[in-house]
C-alpha cells in the first residue's frame, strides 16, 4: 500500500475512533434521587417520576456529565442526580424587545435537510463552503448540529419584518431549539415528559 494512503487510511480511523461513542437511550424506573442512569453506552432515563415541585432533571444536565466523561467503556457507571428546580426565563421585563437578524442561507446545509446523518464534520458542509458539527444524537448515531439559519421558521419571521428584527423572546426560543436540536430528535417519549428544558423546547413559540 503506498505510504500516502497508508497515512490517509490512518487518520480516518482515528478520527473515527476518537469518537466516544453516542448514547443509546431508552427508559426505566430508577430511585427518584436519579434523572438519569448511564451504564455503558446505555443511558436509562427515569420513567418514574415524580420529585417534588421544586426539583427537576434537565437534558442539558445530563448532556455536559456525559461529554465530561473521557471514555464511556462498557463498564462505566454514573448517576445523574435530580437538581434544584431553576427559575423560568426571565427578560427582566424586556420580552417586548426586538434584536436585529436577518436570514442567511450560508450558514443551511450545502446538501439534504436536518436531522442529517454525519460521521466527521466533513459530511456537515454549510452552503458558505465551512463545515458544520457532527454531534451525537441518543439514538447512538451521529447527526450535524443546525445553524439558526436552518431551523424551520427563522428564515419567514425574519422576512416578515422588513426591519430584520425578531422579538428577543423568539430569538432565544429559536437559540434554545438549536442546541436541543439534535438531541430532542431521537429522545423517547418518557424523557420529554420528564426533563424540563425539552418540554420547555418542545413548547410552541412564545
Ligand atoms: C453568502 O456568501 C456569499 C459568497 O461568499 C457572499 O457574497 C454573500 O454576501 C453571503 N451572504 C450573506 C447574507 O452573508
Amino acid at each position: 500500500m503506498p505510504f500516502k494512503l497508508l497515512l490517509i487510511v490512518l487518520k480516518l480511523w482515528i478520527s473515527y475512533s476518537s469518537q466516544p461513542g453516542c448514547p443509546v437511550i431508552s427508559c426505566k424506573p430508577l430511585s427518584k434521587k436519579f434523572c438519569a442512569e448511564l451504564n455503558g453506552k446505555q443511558l436509562f432515563i427515569n420513567s418514574d417520576p415524580p420529585f417534588s415541585d421544586d426539583y427537576a432533571c434537565s437534558l442539558l444536565q445530563i448532556v455536559t456529565a456525559y461529554n465530561q466523561i473521557p471514555k464511556i467503556t462498557p463498564t462505566t457507571r454514573y448517576e445523574f442526580p435530580v437538581r434544584p428546580k431553576p427559575k423560568p426565563d426571565d427578560f427582566g421585563g424586556y420580552n417586548s424587545w426586538h434584536i436585529k437578524y436577518k436570514w442567511n442561507e450560508n450558514n443551511t446545509l450545502a446538501e439534504g435537510t436536518h436531522p442529517k446523518p454525519c460521521q466527521i464534520d466533513k459530511d456537515c458542509l454549510l452552503i458558505i463552503g465551512e463545515y458544520g458539527f457532527c454531534n451525537c444524537g441518543f439514538d447512538g448515531n451521529y447527526y450535524c448540529q443546525p445553524k439558526i439559519d436552518d431551523i424551520p421558521g427563522v428564515r419567514e419571521e425574519s422576512k416578515d419584518n422588513n426591519d430584520n428584527t425578531m422579538a428577543l423572546e423568539h430569538w432565544v426560543w429559536y437559540k434554545r431549539k438549536v442546541n436541543y436540536y439534535v438531541w430532542t430528535k431521537v429522545l423517547p417519549e418518557c424523557a420529554i415528559d420528564l426533563l424540563y428544558d425539552v418540554k420547555e423546547y418542545s413548547r410552541r413559540k412564545p
